[in-house]
């Protein structure tokens, strides 16, 4: 890639960060481009592990001495402190670069600081180019670190006609292999994977990530949680086995809501500080319908197979909805056929306080 604008070489960082995703948490996915005076690419580079060296370390490393004089242009504001990494702020005063054009500041209050630190060394710095697109690409990490409790994605498998279950109780399998397969994919670009004890005791749910066809197990699996107000999942269930780790969270830990049950604003909060950005919220529907009530959904994704059922368990319960003028708005942004299936991506509307 030779002689391009700031804007294709962000376009570039955002498509970059994209290929972190899933393996850089509790850290945000990053991606920087190098240019040189002349618009040429010199460096890449992109987050790919918590640990690993940052995206800017990884586009220095390949520019060395054509760094100097150039254009940074990274998806988030450079780190300005020492954890696992140097400073990027730091390295990129040091490798001579003369522009750094960003296109979302660091919302953590640890990190943040590399812009001042970049202009207090006579670096031009510029924000906002292609900011949206990298917000999106980040928004689990920087919903999460701006308001200190994780992302949730509420995930559920229907019938066309709303049910999860049949009449005599029976769930499995409602969608397809392919929309199974699918889920597991999700399960494997989020930190924690939440279902309520009534899922757990009704269908002895493994909750990790794994390869259906042959049972392995993905190399990152996320924490399963158990929402269990009282202790009661089995001691023999199967999301108690060795595939991942496992947090069975009751009211006596995390402390209880008004009805006694688990504290979800307090349960979000002890995931966040335990790390976990992004959390798959995969029921049941009284769970979901007491996260949907508390405004706790920033997701939904949805699985709809062309199946009838005309009775049975429907896929959400007490979401705090009686009357029409209260039904949670949602805004589609993705409809995707998976083998039989629809998957329906869609963001609840903010609701008026
Ligand atoms: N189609 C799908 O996508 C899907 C997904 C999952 C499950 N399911 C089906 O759903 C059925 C189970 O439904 P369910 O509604 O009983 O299960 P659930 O939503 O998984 O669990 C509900 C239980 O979670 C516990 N809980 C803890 N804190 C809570 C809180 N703050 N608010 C609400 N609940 C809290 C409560 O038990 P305690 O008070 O004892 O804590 C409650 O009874 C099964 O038939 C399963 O097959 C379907």
């Amino acid at each position: 890639m030779a002689g391009v604008s700031v804007d294709e070489a962000m376009r570039r960082a955002v498509t970059l960060a994209a290929r972190g995703l899933g393996t850089t948490s509790p850290n945000p996915v990053v991606g920087c481009v190098l240019l040189d005076s002349d618009g040429t690419v010199v460096g890449e580079g992109f987050h790919a592990y918590a640990g690993g060296p940052h995206a800017e370390i990884v586009a220095l490393a390949q520019a060395g001495e054509r760094a100097r004089g150039g254009t940074a242009v990274v998806t988030l504001e450079p780190c300005d402190h020492i954890g696992r990494t140097g400073p990027c702020s730091l390295a990129l005063v040091q490798a001579g670069v003369a522009r750094v054009v960003i296109a979302v500041p660091d919302p953590n209050p640890v990190a943040s600081g590399g812009a001042a630190t970049l202009r207090a060394a006579g670096i031009q710095v510029e924000f906002g180019v292609r900011a949206q697109e990298a917000e999106v690409g980040n928004i689990a990490w920087l919903t999460s670190m701006r308001r200190g409790w994780p992302y949730v994605i509420w995930k559920f498998a229907a019938t066309l006609d709303g049910r999860s279950a049949a009449a005599d109780g029976t769930s499995m399998w409602i969608t397809s292999e392919a929309a199974r397969i699918d889920v597991h994919a999700l399960r494997g670009t989020v930190d924690a994977v939440l279902a309520g004890v009534g899922t757990v005791l009704a269908d002895d749910p493994r909750l990790s990530a794994r390869n259906l066809r042959d049972g392995t197990l993905a190399i990152r699996q996320p924490l399963r949680v158990v929402v269990d107000s009282s202790g009661r999942t089995p001691a023999a269930a199967r999301v108690r086995d060795g595939a991942a780790r496992t947090w069975i969270a009751t009211a006596a830990e995390v402390g209880a809501g008004p009805d006694g049950r688990v504290d979800l604003p307090a349960l979000l909060a002890e995931l966040h500080r335990r790390g976990v950005r992004a959390a798959l919220l995969e029921g049941g529907p009284r769970l979901a319908g007491a996260f949907l009530a508390a405004g706790l959904v920033d997701k939904v994704v949805g699985y709809v197979a062309p199946k009838l059922l005309g009775a049975g368990r429907t896929a959400l319960v007490d979401a705090g909805v009686t009357t029409i003028a209260d039904a949670i708005d949602l805004e589609i942004t993705d409809v995707t056929q998976i083998g039989p299936d629809l998957r329906i991506t869609a963001l609840p509307r903010k609701r008026e306080a």
